[in-house]
């Protein structure tokens, strides 16, 4: 068998072992959501935060889909009523801080919050590994500094329940420690107890100064898609450091954060070039976000199986 046959083989038993996951049922007991469970998913007007939100629905939920363009937010609302979900939709730039808060003020009146956050909106503008500085500024600008935002602002509409509030990051294993090349960065960003705000916000500005001067390729940075990766590096991090502060809340008020990557993912960020579909991409989000153990939190997942980060 040559190299290429291998691969495709390869692919293959990985499709049929995510598609095998996607079987396993929710049993009664582990159910602990009904349909006033309210998810919010931001980018879910297609790919996989399509995905996200109508596998959600499937499972009973009332689903807020969001998206920075009315028109098509509101297409693939319909697209999931018509299957008979409970969907609204709710227009939401991440990076806008006036959607933001219009978004925030009416998900407070409307449901009085949430109990599930998936953060899916992202952008990639990468050709191998060029960065310009217009497009790296926008992948940080969406990737890193909008999940945060949005985490932040949603935070506090996290509704009391007994099962707790779920937020759920796409990112990617292109945003892994290992990437780094440059080690004492990477040696900071590994200890978690030490992990700020501060040391997050300095890793994607520094980063940024160098892609304005010109300086970044020498920088240690990962050499792939570069900013992606890095934005996606900066979302691991915020997501350990925000388990670590939420991990004190008392009972009853209790938030789990982790976040997961889908894989390479035939959708329009990959030039719908990857090797799984969206369909199967969602699954992990959804079950981490359902997960009937309370306490996983903090923790990296791809393929409902827990990663380095
Ligand atoms: N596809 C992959 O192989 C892969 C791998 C690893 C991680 N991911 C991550 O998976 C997530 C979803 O990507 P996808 O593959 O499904 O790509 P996609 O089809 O391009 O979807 C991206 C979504 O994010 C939205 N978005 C972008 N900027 C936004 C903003 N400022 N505010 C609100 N929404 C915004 C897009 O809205 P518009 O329609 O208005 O552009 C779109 O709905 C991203 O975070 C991506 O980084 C994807």
């Amino acid at each position: 068998m040559d190299k290429k046959e291998k691969a495709k083989e390869k692919r293959e038993k990985r499709r049929q072992e995510i598609s095998l996951l996607r079987t396993i049922p929710y049993s009664d007991h582990q159910r602990w959501w009904t349909s006033d469970t309210i998810a919010v998913v931001t980018g879910a007007n297609r790919g996989i935060g399509f995905e996200i939100a109508h596998q959600l629905g499937m499972h009973g939920l009332t689903v807020v889909v969001t998206s920075r363009e009315t028109g098509v937010g509101e297409e693939a609302v319909k697209v999931m009523q018509e299957g008979g979900l409970n969907v609204a939709f709710h227009q939401l730039d991440i990076v806008d801080p006036s959607s933001l808060k219009s978004f925030s003020e009416w998900l407070k009146e409307t449901y009085g919050g949430l109990d599930i956050l998936i953060n899916n909106a992202g952008v990639n503008f990468n050709v191998g590994t060029s960065n310009s500085v217009e497009n790296a500024e926008t992948v940080i600008k969406t990737n890193y500094y909008g999940t945060k935002n949005m985490t932040k602002t949603m935070i506090p509409l996290m509704r009391s329940t007994a099962a707790g509030g779920h937020i759920v990051s796409v990112t990617s294993r292109l945003g892994r420690l290992s990437k780094l090349q440059n080690d004492e960065l990477r040696k900071k960003l590994e200890d978690v107890d030490k992990l700020s705000e501060e040391l997050i916000d300095q890793t994607v500005e520094s980063f940024l100064k160098q892609v304005k001067e010109g300086t970044w390729e020498s920088g240690g940075w990962p050499q792939t898609f570069t900013d992606y990766s890095v934005s996606k590096l900066a979302v691991n991090a915020f997501t350990r450091l925000m388990a670590r502060e939420l991990s004190d809340r008392p009972d009853g008020q209790k938030i789990y954060i982790n976040c997961y990557c889908p894989g390479w993912v035939k959708t329009a960020l990959t030039g719908w070039a990857g090797s799984i579909s969206p369909e199967e991409a969602a699954d992990t989000p959804v079950w981490l976000s359902l997960i009937p153990d309370k306490f996983v939190t903090g923790k990296f997942f791809a393929e409902r199986r827990e990663i380095n980060f």
